[in-house]
């Protein structure tokens, strides 16, 4: 009876909240996610661990729309278009296939990312939409399921549904699909006080040649140096958690830039090659070193541009910060802390 059938679906309606938004900020990889098993469930090919920051939050939007046809979708106040526009309404699709909820939604997004910074704004955006989303098609997700979906999203995102450091599996890669999928997810990462600062140099390098998904993915079909990467990068994160669970700062700081710097390694050896290093990425790079040289604990990372992370203390960032600033006239320089897991903005977000 019709009745029977649409009474149920009715009821799904009213409980779904129709309507939310949510704040997440971008992350910082220690130690990097650099390459996929899975490109469909974006399943990594390592574990990978992160700093969330407390600056270049985004905040998303979404509310159901029963009359539309289409998803409309607004990225700091202009309509979305190509690639961008295509992932998140693939990513819409996966939540509306979840909640088994056909109706469209309007996506407005805010980034506070400074534009060309190469921060993977990805990150923050992919999981202020999965929290958004979630929430407006009536899911009830708990924050590791919230981080399978950010994943989806973009790999790096899963790890902004965390504050703090987090810790992503690259989950089992046997079994059936939805084995692998259930077992890669992201968590917090316990450690010991540490205080750190990251110190953000923006290069101003414009927009990136080669996407990190098509760098990833050239990287890990033609570099000869890529399965050695990835077997060390297994022993940096069992470095790296025990340097944290120490807090000894220094030790986090070596292992993340020797890391980074074998990914990017990786990427040289590519064919062709991917270079992300831009000249001014080096004059801050040998800055980091002439810091240490003066015996203040600095440590670089670098991600998918010309963009320099700086691990410090807290205490001496606004020092490292200077010296930054004067390896890199052109460019802008940020200090970031620890920052808040992705969440939920009350009473809908409006
Ligand atoms: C270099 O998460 O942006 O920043 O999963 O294809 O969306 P997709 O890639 P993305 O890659 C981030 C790569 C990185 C390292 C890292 O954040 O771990």
């Amino acid at each position: 009876m019709p009745e029977q059938h649409t009474a149920p679906v009715r009821a799904q309606e009213r409980a779904g909240a129709a309507r939310a938004g949510a704040v997440a900020h971008p992350n910082i990889a220690l130690i990097k996610y650099w390459g996929k098993s899975d490109e469909r469930l974006v399943l990594p090919r390592t574990d990978s661990l992160s700093m969330t920051l407390d600056i270049f939050p985004t905040t998303t939007h979404v509310r159901l729309d029963a009359e539309a046809g289409h998803d409309t979708v607004t990225l700091n106040g202009a309509p979305a278009t190509g690639e961008a526009r295509r992932r998140i309404v693939a990513f819409l699709d996966l939540v509306r296939d979840m909640a088994k909820r056909p109706q469209r939604a309007v996506v407005d997004t805010e980034n506070t990312v400074p534009t060309g910074a190469g921060l993977a704004s990805s990150a923050s955006g992919f999981a202020a939409l999965a929290v958004a989303a979630a929430a407006a098609y009536g899911l009830d997700p708990d924050a590791t399921a919230l981080s399978r979906l950010a994943r989806r999203g973009s790999g790096s995102a899963s790890r902004s549904i965390f504050g703090g450091f987090a810790l992503w599996h690259a989950g089992r890669h046997t079994g059936t699909a939805a084995d692998a999928d259930l077992s890669s997810y992201a968590e917090p990462v316990p450690t010991a006080e540490l205080d750190p600062a990251l110190v953000i140099a923006v290069l101003n390098a414009g927009p990136k040649a080669v996407s990190s998904r098509t760098a990833m993915r050239r990287t890990v079909d033609t570099s000869p140096l890529y399965e050695s990467w990835a077997a060390s990068s297994r022993d940096d994160l069992a470095g790296m958690r025990v340097a944290l669970a120490h807090g000894d700062l220094e030790a986090v700081g070596e292992i993340a830039e020797r890391n980074a710097l074998g990914m990017h390694a990786t990427m040289l050896a590519a064919r062709p090659a991917v270079r992300y290093m831009s000249p001014a990425t080096l004059t801050v790079l040998d800055s980091v070193l002439q810091l240490r040289r003066d015996g203040i604990p600095a440590y670089a990372t670098m991600d998918a541009g010309p963009n320099v992370k700086v691990l410090c203390r807290r205490a001496d960032a606004d020092r490292v910060a200077g010296v930054v600033r004067g390896a890199a006239p052109g460019g802008s320089v940020h200090i970031a802390g620890p920052g808040r897991g992705a969440r939920l903005l009350p009473g809908g977000g409006r």
